[in-house]
């Protein structure tokens, strides 16, 4: 198909947000107007054509160049999100009164051609992107933009989102160090990142973190407490331990917090654990700090912003250029095209022999291995 056959457009952000979405939307939405193409936000995920009845607006937001004016800085999404509204996983209630998994994405595509749109950039992170792979199998011509904290997407170097979350992360650290220097604690840091270690370990040794539990590599207490009382027998009277929530105890399993109908599993709860157990097994007195969302609030950082900008439009471009099925992805100094079935293929996991985890190593910080 022909860049001539696209008149209207649609965009929308899906799953967790993360710094940087809206700068995606203002880069994509200027881009498709200077072509001369209609272009709308769908509301919260694809519910906004699931449940148009549900929205004064009918789901649709239209997007113009005043909507997508002075937004590049804010955190959030204008269109709002969900991790909720999976239309291949769609939560729908059953006669008896439970919540039952639908597949919705025959009727989904039939909303798109009803509300005559062309094509969709889908802003998302696996999860998203797995489902923008579906719809593109089914005849919607998809672009996907990568988003998440997380940075877990596989064949792009860095996904936007990440950066903000490191750098907030960092700070954290830091003022983390003069409490816990002031009162000879452990303090305990448990970071988001789901089953991938990238925040943990860049915040951790940016932060100057003493121990890092990743979920790549399963802790042994005996270690993590080893190296905290070498750190006070040195006159080092306290310690930073910086725990990803998908860290795991040897021999155990993830820390989950709670399992619902059409959404992934969410995990949490492991910093507490891992507080209680190095305060028995060291006797130094420990706390824990839960960072959370804070790691997906506020402001992009410019890196974050810059590659949002250049993603948006990327995406775009690559409408333009007849693509479809395709993730844009940063490959330094440019962006690429990857096809969504690779991107979405495996999570991107920290690899145990980068020179980041080289240098984590060489400065003497500990992952309980
Ligand atoms: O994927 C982004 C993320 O923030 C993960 O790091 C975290 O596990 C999950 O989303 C939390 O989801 P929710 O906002 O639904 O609690």
């Amino acid at each position: 198909m022909s860049s001539k056959t696209i008149r209207r457009i649609a965009i929308n952000t899906g799953g967790g947000d993360a710094p940087g979405l809206n700068a995606v939307i203002r880069a994509a939405t200027t881009a498709a107007l200077n072509r001369g193409w209609e272009c709308v936000g769908i509301r919260d995920g694809y519910n906004g054509l699931l449940m148009p009845e549900q929205y004064p607006d009918g789901g649709l937001l239209p997007l113009t160049r005043v909507s997508v004016r002075g937004i590049t800085h804010l955190g959030g999404t204008i269109l709002g999100t969900t991790n909720k509204g999976n239309p291949l996983k769609y939560p729908t209630k059953g006669k008896d009164g439970k919540l039952y998994e639908k597949d919705r994405s025959d009727e989904l595509i039939r909303m798109f051609r009803k509300a005559k749109i062309d094509a969709l950039i889908s802003i998302g992170g696996d999860g998203s992107l797995t489902i923008s792979n579906a719809l593109a199998q089914k005849g919607l011509r998809v672009v996907g933009v990568p988003k998440t904290i997380d940075n877990d997407l596989e064949r792009t170097v860095i996904t936007f989102g990440f950066d903000t979350a490191v750098s907030f992360a960092t700070m954290c650290l830091d003022r983390l160090h003069s409490t816990a220097e002031a009162h000879q604690r452990v303090i305990v840091v448990e970071m988001m990142g789901r089953y991938a270690g990238w925040i943990a370990l860049n915040s951790g040794i940016s932060g100057t973190a003493d121990v890092i539990l990743i979920p790549e590599i399963p802790y042994d207490m005996k270690k993590v407490a080893a190296k905290i009382q070498e750190r006070y027998s040195q006159g080092r009277r306290f310690a930073i331990v910086v725990v990803a929530e998908g860290a795991i105890p040897k021999g155990g399993t993830h820390f989950v917090k709670s399992t619902e109908v059409g959404r992934a599993e969410r995990l949490g709860g492991i910093g507490d654990r891992i507080t209680q157990d190095i305060q028995e097994a060291t006797g130094r007195e420990s706390r824990c700090v839960v960072l959370g969302h804070l790691l997906r609030g506020g402001t992009p950082t410019t890196f974050d912003r810059l590659i949002s900008l250049r993603f948006g439009a990327a995406a775009i471009r690559a409408l333009a250029d007849g693509k479809s099925g395709v993730m844009v992805a940063l490959d330094p100094p440019t962006v690429r095209y990857v096809p969504l079935a690779m991107a979405t293929r495996r999570m991107k996991c920290v690899p145990l022999d980068c020179d980041t985890m080289l240098t984590a190593r060489d400065l003497g910080i500990s992952f309980g291995d």
